[in-house]
């Protein structure tokens, strides 16, 4: 019941802990959102949960509601309006304020008592809280449900693959978003959880390579010192598509971790666009929204480019 209005689930999954799942998963929903699609994180990580860290929302309780809980709410929608009619106070014209999809989460961390509190679950309660996640969240219409899982394909995973296969049908489950780095080119981690895909028959939608290349807050002369190519190699090798490759950003940290809207120097330029010009040209400011604040972050248009890939190879699945 509480799928049946979800037109897309996608799976985030890795073979190594710390690759950066959830700081994915955080920026395709963010990412999604901005592209105007509403938009659902599911954290099954029951044992770190750290997706209402990432949103900002960790004091957020959900609500209970007949027969389940209401998902906490990141952001609302917001339709794209125009105000470049209107001159600004200093006679400069305001960009136009572009629009947003709402965005939802549902963790175990918003249900426990205290955030510190380690959760040692045996199987099959473990199983029944990831059925319980995916049977009582009331989620309303969503076009894309992500969700995040532990690293590995544990108990959560296979609790929820087989859950996901009875409850949703084969065109809502789009299928998985495999996360590496280029130091766990370790590529039999990867191997397996692509044959924990195939497995389970769950379409592989491709391969994310996470913390290749650098984003320097300082200057700008070593943004890409690190390697990258090693996931899209990879990706070639197993023959699934290769979605992207994203850089290390300290200023996405600072955003997460202080709230503060990235700066950065002069002639920072990822992804052919300069940053430091678009953060002159944006009117937000520590205090906006999230999702505004991450519009102005160099991972942006680098995630805007991977789910234009994402949505692409889901609607070729889903025909
Ligand atoms: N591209 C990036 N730029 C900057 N920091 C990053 C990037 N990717 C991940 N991080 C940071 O690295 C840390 C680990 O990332 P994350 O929590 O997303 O990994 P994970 O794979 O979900 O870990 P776990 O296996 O514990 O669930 C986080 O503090 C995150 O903010
Ligand atoms: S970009 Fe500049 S400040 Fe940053 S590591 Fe390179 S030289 Fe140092
Ligand atoms: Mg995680």
């Amino acid at each position: 019941m509480s799928l049946q209005d979800i037109k897309h689930i996608a799976l985030v999954l890795s073979g190594k802990g710390g690759v950066g799942k959830s700081s994915v998963t955080t920026q395709l929903a963010l990412a999604l959102s901005l592209q105007g699609h509403n938009v659902g994180v599911l954290d099954i990580d029951l044992t770190g949960p750290s997706i209402p860290r990432f949103f900002g929302i960790e004091s957020a309780k959900v609500r209970q509601a007949p027969g389940g809980w209401l998902p906490v709410q990141v952001h609302d929608g917001q339709e794209a309006s125009d105000k470049t009619n209107g001159h600004h106070e200093n006679g400069q014209e305001k960009n136009s304020q572009s629009g947003h999809g709402a965005l939802y989460c549902m963790s175990l961390g918003f249900l426990l008592a205290n955030r510190g509190d380690a959760v040692v679950w045996r199987g099959p309660k473990k199983t029944a809280m990831v059925r319980q996640f995916l049977s009582d969240v009331h989620w309303g219409p969503l076009d894309y449900l992500l969700i995040d899982t532990p690293p590995g394909t544990s108990d959560e995973h296979i609790s929820l693959v087989e859950t996901l296969l009875k409850s949703a049908t084969p065109e809502q489950l789009a299928g998985a978003v495999i996360v590496t780095t280029p130091q766990a080119i370790s590529v039999s981690d990867v191997k397996k959880e692509i044959n924990f895909c195939r497995k389970t028959s769950v379409h592989v939608l491709g391969v994310i390579e996470n913390m290749a290349g650098f984003v320097c807050p300082n200057c700008a002369e070593c943004t890409d010192v690190f390697s990258k190519g090693g996931g899209k190699a990879m990706a070639t090798e197993f023959e699934v598509p290769f979605l992207g490759s994203v850089p290390i950003d300290p200023m996405f940290i600072r955003l997460i971790e202080e709230g503060k809207a990235p700066v950065y120097p002069e002639g920072t330029v990822v992804d052919g666009q300069d940053m430091h010009q678009n953060g002159e040209k944006s009117e937000v400011g520590d205090e906006g929204l999230l999702v505004e604040k991450y519009a102005r972050c160099s991972l942006c248009p680098v995630f805007a480019g991977i789910v234009r890939g994402l949505v692409d190879n889901i609607n070729v699945t889903a025909g």
